[in-house]
């Protein structure tokens, strides 16, 4: 059945995932790919399938609300799948303004235009809201959070990201907007923008310079190989039920300072460096403002509702993700200059 879709966010990290896989799995879908190309887009994370007939690349604001009216006029979408978002909670913490901005007005603008736009026929269309774990807040040693966990969200980025999620709820509520979320864990595999904790330590064993670890590296995270969260995201936009919410995740705790540890092995095998030698270089650092201890997710729903199930080990995953940061140093080296240097340097050393 053909279909137009919006992807927003689709030239970063998740969402070239999603555009890659909608684009070559439902090559009857016409793919709109809407992104702003902040610091974190790149379009040479799509360079494979950007001359594919069924893709279409629009550059814009999402909190540009003239932009989004015209874009909804141009296209008749059926769909959308709204990832674009400032990500970084560091980045939340030193700025939350852009924060508010991009993910709560932005996702408003979104919500009105599929309202108004399909008016007369809103059953038609979809509006698919990806949105994280961290909007339930902090986890001790033990529990997971399922859907029906209570909202606790606890730094800007997550403040932000509960937000947009009560709102597109409210739409669902108020307007009879069709709705559905997901709520996903920490992903992690190719075109991560290396402010993250995996690609940064993956470039800083690279070059031999210190892995800044958080605390004492004992908080929690839940990982998942990004092609996994892309494959949920396919079930859900097509089988998930109006109104659902589901959790996703790789049901795979490491602490940050085991998950290190494991990257620096790794590394020192496949760089022909004397097992220890990474390790060398874990530094810990001042901890992040208001630092979220642990994140687990139940992901049962979605596997029992609708058949998902992660496809990778996490070792296996991590492999990967090694191997494609170390074949891809033009990826990496076109953005360790410029503005992210900047960016490193005050986030590091001048705190
Ligand atoms: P990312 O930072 O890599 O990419 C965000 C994309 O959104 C970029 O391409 C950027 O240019 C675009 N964008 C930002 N502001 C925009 C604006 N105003 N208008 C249009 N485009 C704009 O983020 P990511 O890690 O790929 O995360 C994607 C989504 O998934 C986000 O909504 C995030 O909250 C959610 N999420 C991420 C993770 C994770 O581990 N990375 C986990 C769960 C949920
Ligand atoms: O849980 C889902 C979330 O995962 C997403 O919603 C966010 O968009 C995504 O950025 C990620 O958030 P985290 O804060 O968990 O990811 P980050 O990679 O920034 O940090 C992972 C852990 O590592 C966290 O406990 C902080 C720690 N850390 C991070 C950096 C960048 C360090 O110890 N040192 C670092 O330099």
């Amino acid at each position: 059945m053909n279909k137009t879709i919006l992807i927003t966010g689709g030239a970063g990290f998740i969402g070239s995932h999603v555009v890659r896989l909608f684009v070559n799995k439902y090559p009857d879908y016409k793919i709109v790919n809407l992104d702003k190309l902040t610091y974190a887009g790149n379009l040479e994370n799509l360079s494979d399938i950007k001359e594919t007939q069924n893709y279409i690349f629009e550059k814009g604001d999402i909190t540009d609300t003239n932009f989004i009216e015209n874009l909804f006029r141009k296209y008749d979408f059926d769909g959308i799948i709204h990832l674009a978002a400032e990500s970084h909670v560091d980045r939340s913490i030193s700025d939350p303004g852009a924060f508010i901005q991009t993910n709560i007005v932005g996702t408003v603008n979104l919500l009105n235009a599929a309202r108004n736009f399909r008016k007369d026929n809103l059953e038609k269309i979809r509006f698919y809201h990806i949105s994280t774990d961290e909007v339930y807040g902090s986890l001790k040693d033990i529990g997971f959070f399922t859907e029906q966990t209570a909202y606790d969200p606890r730094s800007p980025y997550s403040a932000s990201k509960a937000s947009s999620d009560h709102l597109v709820r409210a739409y669902m509520h108020t307007y009879k907007l069709p709705v559905v979320l997901s709520n996903c864990s920490n992903n992690y595999g190719a075109n991560q923008f290396p402010e993250k904790l995996i690609p940064l330590a993956i470039n800083n064993i690279k070059t031999e310079k210190p892995i800044p670890i958080y605390g004492k590296g004992e908080n929690i995270r839940d990982w998942l190989f990004v092609e996994d969260h892309a494959s949920a995201i396919d079930l859900i936009f097509h089988k998930g039920k109006n109104g659902e919410t589901y959790n996703i995740g790789g049901n795979n705790e490491w602490t940050n300072i085991d998950l290190i540890h494991k990257l620096c092995e790794i590394m020192d095998r496949k760089l022909g460096r004397p097992q220890g030698s990474s390790a060398k270089l874990i530094t810990f650092v001042k901890d992040r403002a208001g630092h979220d201890l642990r994140y687990a997710i139940d992901s049962s729903k979605i596997q029992k509702e609708l058949g998902w199930k992660p496809s990778l080990q996490f070792e296996e995953g991590l492999e990967k993700t090694v191997d494609w940061y170390l074949n891809n140093e033009t990826w990496l080296n076109n953005i360790i200059s410029g503005k992210y240097e900047q960016y490193y340097e005050e986030q590091y050393f001048k705190r």
